[in-house]
């Protein structure tokens, strides 16, 4: 496994690689990596010949006072993961590869940023769409694999892939939970045992939203409210938003009488948390509920 560390290696690398007529998959992470990251590599492995991880702990995507100083880092523990996973390459810029001094040109969305997370992190998308089209320019990928936990930045790099022309298949891998529900998160370490508790009833009440559903209830207020108690009843937490929306547009829907999106974002503690799950009001409960 070889790591980069220059934006000129890693091109000159892609391109050498495609020459081979090999296609390249890239794995955009922030690191920390854990079960969820691992499953998106073995997506990626599975659909290309060679496997490019990025880690990167974006600046742009942080707001003032967020996480940006205290997201984990563990750079040598994530080299072996991935070397065991069978990655071939890590791209690891530090911070001015990809951000110079004159630096000035951001990829922006109109609509898919106005809801769920983009509401109280107005910034937030701006820095992702700038940084995965940074990546994709850099590491020239035929696919990039991307998990549906965080759906919004998933429909978000779809989209902007699309809008911009980028000639790369974008896949969306499901959630990764602990053996609880709990969906993977390298926020997940800064919950102390209590948080951690607490932190399970974001799943416990989109499964609930699933049973309301199947159960025939279609008005999105009823599943929301009842999600709404659930997280309440819990200690140390703080709801951002919980919302039933379009999968697409992620506009708000009232009524469920096609397949919605129930995302949610909670504070446990000072950390902030999400989750999803797709509300089918045809099929009801699937047997495993993170299998959309
Ligand atoms: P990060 O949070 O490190 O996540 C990297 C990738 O892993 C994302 O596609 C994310 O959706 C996926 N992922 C995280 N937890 C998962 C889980 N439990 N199950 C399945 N997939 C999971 O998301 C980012 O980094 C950044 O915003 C990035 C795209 C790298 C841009 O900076």
């Amino acid at each position: 496994m070889e790591i980069i560390s220059t934006t000129k290696k890693m091109q000159e690398h892609a391109d050498s690689v495609r020459r081979l007529g090999k296609t390249i998959g890239l794995v955009p992470t922030m690191g920390f990596l854990h079960e969820g990251h691992l499953s998106l590599m073995r997506e990626a492995r599975k659909r290309t010949e060679h496997l490019v991880v990025s880690i990167f702990v974006n600046p742009t995507q942080f707001g003032p006072g967020e996480d940006f100083d205290a997201y984990p880092r563990a750079f040598e523990r994530d080299a072996a993961l991935a070397e065991k996973e069978g990655v071939d390459v890590i791209f690891a810029p530090v911070e001015t590869e990809l951000y110079t001094k004159e630096f000035q040109t951001y990829v922006v969305l109109e609509k898919i940023p106005k809801h769920l997370c983009g509401i109280s992190r107005p910034t937030h998308f701006r820095g992702v769409a700038t940084v995965v089209a940074k990546l994709f320019n850099i590491v020239k990928p035929d696919t990039a694999v991307f998990g549906r936990k965080d759906y919004q930045q998933f429909v978000l790099i779809r989209r902007m892939a699309i809008d911009l022309n980028f000639d790369i298949e974008i896949v969306g891998f499901p959630t990764v939970r602990e053996s609880d529900g709990l969906a993977m998160s390298s926020r997940n370490s800064y919950l102390t045992p209590e948080q951690r508790r607490s932190a399970l009833s974001l799943y416990r009440s989109l499964i609930e939203g699933r049973k309301l559903v199947k159960s025939g209830i279609k008005n999105s207020s009823r599943i929301i409210d009842s999600a709404s108690k659930l997280i309440n009843s819990h200690k140390e937490t703080d709801i951002d938003y919980i919302s039933i929306c379009d999968p697409e547009t992620l506009v708000e829907m009232e009524i469920i009488d096609r397949p919605a999106i129930m995302a949610l974002a909670v504070k446990v503690g000072k950390t902030r948390l999400i989750d999803n799950m797709m509300l089918n009001p045809s099929e009801g409960m699937t047997d495993d509920p993170s299998a959309y």
